[in-house]
């Protein structure tokens, strides 16, 4: 059987806790996986010096995958962000953001969606500058969104690719092309060029990003696949994690051409690290979604039942959750389920 290598970032605060649940949980699989266990963040800051040690991208430049623990992000200059270090160094231009509804009694059930966010353009991409007015340095603030047409057309197809390969029906392309006509409207258009290939394969539809935050909220399941750039991706996908019961179950992942990158939307939770009540689901979430980028699609559909089970059969749930399962025993709960 083939073995996997990965590089394993613990992470900060309460990442080295669910870190270790979420390999618990990887063994439990039974797949074979090569662990090269790195260093981020604060605690390479204390260690090396460095938020982002050449030797930890050297690992993933060579494993090409990562499985990442929260970072807590130095205050101060000096330090650039890691999380932009590492989509720059691998080009990690999609960001993968599934919510599904687990927790029963909330406020949705039936939410099952995937954001497909363009994760390197856009007005994200940091060309920005004050222009001086007067005498005043900081009168005026001019920021670039840029948008390229193989950017768009390498989003869009991946979300419609995912949309085939998942088995989903349908691709929303969400937009603001109606006020930015030229960044807007060359997203849209890529958009409605890629839809034509896979026609008779996966339905489509195109929304106004204002109106998709009021249709998220409303009537969360008319939404299956939603492609979109940077900063409405970042938005709307922190609207969805708070549709499905908050950051405690909200996994993502980062996929690029050099490498991908799979972790948990939140941070290093520092109020709570250290404790061993933090939940662990999300980074074990994560992993399922490593599996599934693995091909290795069983498994990673039997972490996702058991992790389902756990808190609903089973009713085994953190605090978050209203529970009082540690952190240990909830992985543990997860691990038998899959073993
Ligand atoms: P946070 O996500 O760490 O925490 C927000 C709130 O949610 C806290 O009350 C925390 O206790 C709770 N929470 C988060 N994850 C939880 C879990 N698994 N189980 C139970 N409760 C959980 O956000 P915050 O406090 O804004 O950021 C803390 C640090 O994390 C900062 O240094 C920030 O820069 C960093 N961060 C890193 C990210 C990454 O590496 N991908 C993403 C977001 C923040
Ligand atoms: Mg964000």
């Amino acid at each position: 059987m083939t073995r996997h290598d990965v590089t394993l970032i613990p992470g900060d605060g309460i990442g080295p806790e669910i870190t270790e649940q979420a390999l618990k949980v990887l063994e439990a699989t039974g797949i074979g996986f090569n662990w090269d266990h790195q260093v981020a963040g604060m605690a390479s800051v204390e260690s090396a010096g460095t938020p982002m040690p050449e030797a930890t991208l050297e690992s993933i430049r060579k494993n090409r995958l990562g499985l990442k623990g929260p970072l807590t992000t130095p205050v101060g200059d000096g330090f650039r962000s890691v999380n932009v270090a590492l989509r720059k160094e691998f080009e990690l231009y999609a960001n993968l953001r599934p919510a599904r509804t687990i927790m029963p009694g909330g406020r949705f059930s039936g939410v099952d969606l995937v954001i497909v966010r363009e994760n390197v353009e856009g007005l994200y991409c940091g060309v920005e500058h004050f222009v001086p007015v007067a005498g005043d340095p900081r009168a005026v603030a001019e920021s670039m969104a840029i948008v390229t047409r193989a950017g768009c057309d390498r989003i869009i197809r991946f979300a419609f690719e995912y949309a085939v390969a998942r088995g989903r029906k349908k691709v929303t392309v969400v937009h603001k092309a109606n006020i930015l006509k030229m960044v807007g409207g060359l997203f849209l258009e890529v958009g409605r060029d890629v839809a034509r290939d896979y026609e008779g394969r996966v339905e489509w539809n195109d929304l106004i990003v204002d109106n998709t935050a009021m249709q998220m909220v409303i009537r969360p399941e008319q939404f299956d696949v939603v492609v979109t750039t940077n900063m409405f991706g970042d938005i709307l996908s922190d609207l969805a994690s708070g549709l499905i019961g908050g950051l405690g179950l909200a996994p993502g992942g980062n996929i690029g051409t050099g490498a991908a990158i799979f972790e948990a939307v939140h941070g290093s939770a520092p109020d709570i690290a250290g404790q061993g009540i933090a939940n662990p689901s999300a980074l074990i979430l994560a992993s399922a979604m490593m599996l599934d980028y693995l091909g290795e699609i069983p498994a990673a559909d039997r972490i996702r039942t058991a992790v389902e089970d756990t808190i609903v059969t089973d009713g085994i749930r953190t605090r978050d959750l209203g529970g009082i399962a540690t952190t240990a025993e909830f992985g543990s709960a997860v691990a038998a389920r899959v073993g």
